[in-house]
């Protein structure tokens, strides 16, 4: 794509935060997952004019990148995202700053990185007076994404460039579902506060897979059809059949070595004070565990109980 002019105004773009509802770990090998958007949370980028070089302000983590500084080949990921930005509207870096703040906590299997990533894209691209469209918007973030953690699926920047709620096959296009969260699919997502990056668990998986194929590919396998069994239960609203389906792939991704004492207790307190399922989400091993429950009253109860379990935050 090449962008038609520098607009030389300051513009601001966003991009939402997401949580895996089912098949992590196995869509790195093939199988079928569900991501949903979050929208009430998100990263921010802004660039305004400046008579400096391009330089890129994320407060949050005090992090000053200058782009002259940077050679093509940097492994910083907000300079990664935003080089790539810039080849991608066809344009030099502009005399201007980028600041990237965020509500999506760091390292708690939420998307920060893709989301900050697509924030970056989009106000880039706005900058020369063009729209990503969520393709080219993930397809950026994807880039990126390859830093944070070796084999991504492309799970993370898809659900959060589409902000749609997702059912994903790696190397596919995306098929957008239509579940709403909220009042349609009561979920609660509740934090450890254990910030583990993607990569950890994503590389243990696979030396075990190494060590021993045919076990790890019989647990693929069978969340792969607990999640076809979640898609079924999204489309008839059987949040019941959801939440069983949902234990089971917990039990899974235990089995898997991905969980760990702190996302287990969370979902036992869930599962005690009535939730329908309850599951680790994402990369685990910390982060997030999400669970379902009956109606809007109870989910504020579960929240209740999670925050008493130890939770560091709930959404
Ligand atoms: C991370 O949100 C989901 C994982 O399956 C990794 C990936 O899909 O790339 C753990």
């Amino acid at each position: 794509m090449r962008a038609t002019a520098e607009l030389a105004v300051t513009v601001e773009r966003s991009a939402c935060a997401k949580v895996i509802l089912c098949g992590e770990h196995a869509v790195v090998y093939g199988r079928p997952a569900i991501a949903l958007p979050l929208p009430m949370l998100r990263a921010r980028a802004r660039i305004e004019p400046s008579r400096h070089a391009f330089t890129i302000v994320a407060p949050d983590v005090g992090a000053v990148v200058s782009l002259w500084r940077h050679s093509r080949v940097t492994h910083n990921p907000l300079a990664r995202a935003a080089l790539a930005a810039f080849e991608f509207v066809g344009q030099r870096p502009p005399r201007a700053t980028l600041t990237v703040t965020s509500d999506i906590p760091v390292g708690a299997n939420l998307g920060s990185g893709a989301a900050v990533s697509v924030a970056i894209g989009r106000a880039i691209a706005a900058y020369f007076g063009c729209e990503l469209s969520p393709e080219e918007a993930s397809r950026l973030a994807y880039e990126v994404e390859k830093l944070h953690h070796g084999s991504p699926s492309g799970i993370d920047n898809t659900v959060i460039a589409y902000e749609r709620p997702v059912w994903f096959v790696r190397g596919e296009l995306p098929e957008l579902l239509d579940v709403k969260i909220g009042d349609g699919l009561p979920l609660v997502i509740a934090d450890t506060g254990i910030a583990t990056p993607t990569r950890i668990p994503v590389g243990d998986v696979r030396a075990a897979w190494e060590r021993d194929r045919d076990r790890i590919e019989g647990y693929f396998n069978a969340i792969a059809s607990l999640v076809r069994l979640s898609r079924e239960a999204l489309e008839r609203g059987d949040l019941a059949q959801l939440g069983h389906a949902m234990n089971a792939n917990h039990v899974l991704l235990q089995q898997l070595g991905v969980s760990c004492p702190e996302l287990d207790a969370l979902c036992d307190a869930a599962q005690a004070a009535g939730a329908l399922g309850a599951k680790m989400s994402g990369g685990g091993r910390g982060g997030n565990m999400i669970a379902l429950a009956r109606d809007a009253a109870h989910a504020q109860a579960l929240r209740e109980a999670l925050l008493r379990a130890g939770a560091k935050r709930v959404v």
